[in-house]
């Protein structure tokens, strides 16, 4: 059965969700599931914009033959190669023989390599700022390198003013019904994933993704057809186009506290509670703390990409960084997150050395700052370094609340 939707004139959703996959790229726990939208527009000639992940085939082929009815595909555009997006090239090209690839020169290179196809005579290789036109609607393509993978290209619909955006503007979370965002409360039910998306799948290339949208950002939008998740239109897109701004620029949303820490036997964890209190007794209203052990590190690389401020807090573990919190801190240097204000606490109960590792850590990393040394317990914190924790609060809560003003400007 097919489950198409209308998404502007002569142009449909015929994209499926899968509720039962449990981690996004066999690493991110998903608990609602992930949709992969695809595109159809009908029109003197046909074009399907992007195909889908191959767990969703049925409903996607149901969907095609629903949207065509009858008509060949003349156009297959490609925008992304990573196989939730491309797992049914092949198979498109057998049923519906005559139909062109259009793709750019880094596309049909990795189609060659996934697929092993012979492409001769069926593609057309598209460059910067090219036209296809299919009749009353005209297809501008622009290329994205890195807005995920080298071959990403956005395309652009010039008579509607529809951008596909590949990977970009996309959110985890299963479809519910309503395609749009307008049609719902999209930042109650869709920010927290679309961040998580973003700042996991995507955050290591801000500076590609300021780029991409520099070029696009010429052109009227009415609406953003991503890859993941609902389309975009109203007050919200533009709302989200200044979020993606923001965590490309890897600038804070918050004026507040990300504290994460590792812990076997509590004593760690406490120490990271009676801060969390000393910051709360200094006014700071915005504090988020997560066990490193049973939070899925992408969860808090979300946080640590919105809040301003980070705490991070681990015992050393054979002579070592706790595994939770080397996977979170290396996680974070590779994504590139900047320009962060950051404490950190060491345990140790012989040699004490995981403040070390996490200090290396976090100066390899651009922009950040060590608001104040280390501290350094032995296996459980003293009465005396009391006052030590507390000009650690105080210097936290005077640098969030300095930073504040900016952040919320
Ligand atoms: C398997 C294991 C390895 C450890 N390795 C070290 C170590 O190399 N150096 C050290 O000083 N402490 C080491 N410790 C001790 C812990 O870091 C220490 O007991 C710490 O206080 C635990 O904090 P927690 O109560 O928050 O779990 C190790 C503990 C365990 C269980
Ligand atoms: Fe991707
Ligand atoms: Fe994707």
């Amino acid at each position: 059965m097919d489950c198409i939707q209308n998404v502007d004139r002569d142009i449909f959703w015929v994209g499926g969700s899968d509720r039962r996959i449990a981690l996004f790229e066999n690493m991110f726990p998903l608990d609602n599931g992930v949709t992969y939208n695809a595109y159809m527009i009908i029109d003197e000639k046909t074009a399907l914009i992007d195909t889908v992940d191959n767990s969703i085939r049925r409903q996607f082929f149901d969907n095609m033959r629903a949207s065509l009815g009858g008509r060949p595909l003349d156009y297959m555009v490609i925008n992304h190669m990573e196989p939730d997006h491309c797992a049914h090239i092949e198979d498109i090209c057998r049923l519906w023989p005559d139909v062109k690839l259009v793709g750019n020169a880094k596309t049909f290179q990795m189609i060659r390599q996934f697929y092993h196809m012979d492409l001769e005579g069926r593609t057309v290789e598209v460059k910067e700022g090219q036209e296809l036109s299919l009749g009353r609607h005209t297809l501008r393509f622009y290329m994205a390198p890195m807005v995920h993978w080298p071959e990403v290209m956005f395309t652009y619909e010039t008579s509607r003013h529809i951008l596909f955006s590949a990977d970009a503007f996309g959110s985890f979370g299963g479809y519910n019904g309503n395609l749009f965002c307008d049609e719902m409360d999209y930042f109650d039910q869709h920010m927290e994933e679309a961040r998580r998306y973003y700042t996991n799948i995507v955050g290591k290339y801000g500076p590609q993704v300021l780029a991409a949208l520099k070029k696009v950002g010429g052109q009227e939008i009415s609406m953003i057809c991503p890859l993941h998740g609902p389309v975009l239109r109203g007050p919200d897109m533009g709302k989200m186009i200044e979020k993606y701004t923001r965590w490309a620029s890897y600038r804070p949303e918050k004026a507040g506290v990300l504290m994460a820490y590792a812990s076997m036997y509590g004593n760690t964890e406490e120490v990271i509670h009676r801060l969390a209190g000393m910051l709360s007794e200094r006014g700071i209203r915005d504090i988020r703390v997560y066990d490193v052990s049973k939070t899925h590190y992408s969860y808090i690389i979300a946080r640590a990409f919105q809040y301003s401020h980070m705490v991070l807090a681990s015992p050393t573990y054979n002579m070592h960084l706790y595994q939770g919190m080397d996977t979170l801190i290396t996680d974070m240097g590779k994504l590139n997150l900047q320009g962060r204000k950051v404490a950190i606490i060491g345990n140790g109960s012989w040699s004490p050395s995981s403040h070390t590792f996490m200090q290396k850590k976090i100066e390899e990393m651009k922009n950040m700052t060590l608001l104040v040394e280390p501290m350094v317990i032995r296996s459980s914190m003293l009465p005396e370094q009391e006052a030590q924790l507390a000009a650690m609060a105080d210097a936290i809560a005077a640098s969030i609340k300095e930073d504040e003003p900016a952040i919320n400007a």
